[in-house]
């Protein structure tokens, strides 16, 4: 089937509801989305689909058909994701890592949303897990952003 990923469209030979995570990282060599849970709770398979994150872990392949799905790989050829790595660096907020991906997809999908985030929208949108507790760090980034 044919998908669109960071602009291009793909001709991948998997079965329709093959995961989109496994045809990112085992069909096209997009490792940077992570796995963690491969049950829609950690986030850190977090692509954007049309701008809006989705776990690809439990995304059926075929349900992108058609639609523009963003990676970390591109992220940063967006403005606003360009920004978010850059504050990412600027707050030293990863720490293992392994999550951090799927936080900067989802990141980026909130402040292309809402540009000026409040903290309530921050803790709503922001709802990957991260066992090494960098929220504190996310948040702060988040809200350098936001405030330019
Ligand atoms: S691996 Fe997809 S939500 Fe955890
Ligand atoms: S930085 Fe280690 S799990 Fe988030």
């Amino acid at each position: 089937m044919e998908i669109t990923v960071n602009g291009a469209v793909r001709i991948v030979d998997a079965e329709p509801d093959t995961p989109l995570l496994w045809v990112l990282r085992d069909n096209l060599g997009l490792t940077g989305t992570k796995y963690g849970c491969g049950l829609a709770q950690c986030g850190a398979c977090t692509v954007l689909v049309q701008g809006l994150p989705v776990r690809s872990c439990v995304t059926p392949v075929e349900s992108v058909a058609g639609l523009p799905v963003t990676t970390i790989e591109t992220v940063e050829q967006d403005d606003v994701g360009r920004r978010i790595v850059e504050a990412w660096v600027a707050h030293q907020v990863p720490q293992c890592g392994y999550c951090q991906s799927g936080q900067v997809m989802a990141a980026t999908a909130l402040l292309k949303q809402v540009a000026a985030p409040s903290d309530s929208d921050i803790a709503a949108a922001m709802t990957n897990l991260c066992r090494c507790g960098t929220y504190n760090a996310i948040a702060a980034a988040i809200r350098n952003v936001a405030q330019g």
